[in-house]
């Protein structure tokens, strides 16, 4: 270890407030800030001493980490209102001890020495360990997370659900309207947002939802959320205690699942068929809500038809229930006009809409929104207040920007005809290799569901085997799907999602599994 070097350039990393105590991950890397030190000059015990001692112990309980920056003796010496010198001493002991070192002409950093014996655990780490066990009060969270981010190592080929095209992503008008907006911010960087989101953005959702989705809603019952994850969450506070009966598709969507569960709620599952939610099975009982996808269920990808809507909204004035239509990936129709939402047939303000941006353009961003019926919209936002205090400010005007300028629209029919012909030949490559195809949910979103023939083994054993030869196909249960009792939709099919991949791909990834199952 070479002892350490101070030039008259040291480059140096800002301030933050003296003696201020940092969080470790703040520590790292070259833009350090203050490290937490505090000398006391009248406790008898040399300075230089002090600060070794108490870098040291940052060190060795892993706050500060190999390879983690240490302010230059200048600002040391500044933040502990001592001299230059007595810091230097401190530097050069721990030099010698191996703690820190130098690069040349550079920064003073932990030394890459230490990494062996970094603690794993370094936050909790703790100079002497407890003698007593401590009693911690029960963790009170139920609940298992919707495996969104592909689980393990990527197949080559990876037919996971819910991925948009990465290549679609409008990167270079993006890239302008950002820079338009970042150049005009003003205040809008340094101030909260509007828990409901900026109001732009929720006027031009609220345009869009009117055109593409046949609804008559106002921006003021519109939120903007991260996602609709978020917008799960903020109706499970408005209507969710321990016990709380809710109504959910069998199959449904992870997600919304586990999302319900962890606040206590009890599911009450509604059988789906090729035409999605049997409605009939709803039971004619007072309900806070029921939780639908109807334009493409998930993950059987089933459209809820004309006469099933009327009847689930009729149930739903009937009971007094709220409907909670996902409408995750209506932005692609392939085969026939948009549909009409439920929200937007309902007359007895009943729906709670959520959609996404998280398919249209990138779940990247994580930006979806929320349409309320007028008598919940201020709790909605109270809630969305009390969980994070709204969205990022740029990236809400940025897409305001994206949408009122017609470039979401010609963005849409881009992607769409994209995904039109990928969907077409994934089916060619299904029914090339496998014959006739009994697939469901091909008349639009991002994914299809394949039963598979009697001749083909279980869905777990195809998706092991397709795994093996570099392609990713999924059983419900693998592809973010839940069902409450094994059914042939747990054990018979796979799901397909396309969008991610090219048609190159997508036909030899079918081949590898037709190859796979010979
Ligand atoms: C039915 C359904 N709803 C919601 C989502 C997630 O939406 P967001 O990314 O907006 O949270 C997904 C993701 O695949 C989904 O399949």
């Amino acid at each position: 270890m070479g002892s350490v070097r101070v030039t008259p350039g040291e480059s140096s990393p800002s301030l933050g407030q003296a003696g201020e105590l940092v969080a470790p991950s703040a520590i790292r890397g070259p833009s350090a800030a203050q490290i937490p030190l505090r000398i006391e000059a009248d406790r008898g015990h040399p300075l230089h001493e002090q600060i070794s001692e108490q870098i040291r112990l940052l060190i060795t309980e892993g706050k500060l980490r190999p390879g983690s920056y240490v302010p230059s003796s200048r600002q040391l010496a500044d933040q502990l209102g001592v001299s230059r010198n007595t810091v230097l001493l401190a530097f050069s002991r721990l030099a010698s001890e191996g703690y820190i070192e130098a690069a040349k002409g550079s920064h003073t950093f932990v030394s890459h020495g230490y990494a062996n014996s970094w603690p794993l655990h370094g936050y909790a780490a703790k100079s002497s360990a407890p003698t007593k066990p401590i009693r911690r009060p029960p963790i009170l969270f139920r609940g298992e997370p919707q495996q969104l981010v592909h689980p393990g190592r990527k197949p080559i080929f990876d037919f996971f659900v819910g991925r948009p095209c990465p290549h679609c992503f409008p990167r270079r008008i993006w890239r302008r309207l950002l820079l338009k907006r970042l150049a005009s911010a003003g205040s809008a960087l340094s101030e909260y947002p509007h828990p409901a989101g900026l109001l732009e953005l929720r006027h031009a959702v609220a345009d869009h939802l009117g055109t593409a989705r046949g609804m008559n809603v106002r921006a003021a019952q519109i939120l903007i959320v991260n996602g609709i994850q978020e917008a799960l969450n903020i109706i499970a506070r408005l209507f969710v205690r321990p016990g709380t009966p809710v109504a959910i598709e069998d199959p449904c969507y992870r997600g919304a699942l586990s999302t319900f569960e962890s606040y206590g709620a009890e599911m009450i599952p509604v059988p789906v068929d090729k035409d999605g939610v049997r409605v009939d099975h709803l039971p004619e009982r007072a309900l806070s809500f029921v939780y639908v996808t109807p334009s493409h269920q998930f993950p059987t990808g089933e459209t809820l038809p004309a006469g099933r809507r009327i009847e689930l909204l009729n149930w739903a004035a009937r009971v007094g229930a709220y409907v909670v239509e996902d409408d995750y990936d209506s932005d692609f129709r392939f085969d026939g006009p948009p549909l009409t939402a439920l929200a937007g047939l309902d007359s007895s303000a009943s729906v709670i809409y959520l959609g996404t941006f998280s398919k249209s353009i990138g779940a990247g961003l994580r930006i979806g929104y929320l349409a309320v019926p007028v008598e919940l919209a201020e709790m909605a936002i109270a809630i969305k207040a009390i969980l994070n205090a709204g969205q990022s400010w740029l990236d809400q005007a940025v897409l305001a920007d994206f949408i009122s300028s017609g470039s979401f629209a010609r963005h849409l029919n881009h992607v769409r005809s994209v995904y039109r012909s990928r969907r077409d030949c994934l089916l060619d490559a299904l029914r090339e290799h496998f014959g006739k195809v009994d697939v469901s949910g091909h008349q639009g979103g991002m994914h299809v569901m394949w039963h598979l023939p009697g001749s083909l083994p279980t869905a777990a054993t195809v998706q092991a085997t397709a795994l093996n030869h570099g392609v990713g196909v999924y059983s419900l249960r693998s592809a973010v799907g839940f069902d409450f009792s094994q059914t042939p939709y747990s054990t018979r099919s796979l799901v397909l999602g396309y969008p991610a991949l090219t048609e190159e791909q997508i036909r030899e990834g079918i081949a590898r599994v037709a190859r796979a199952l010979m």
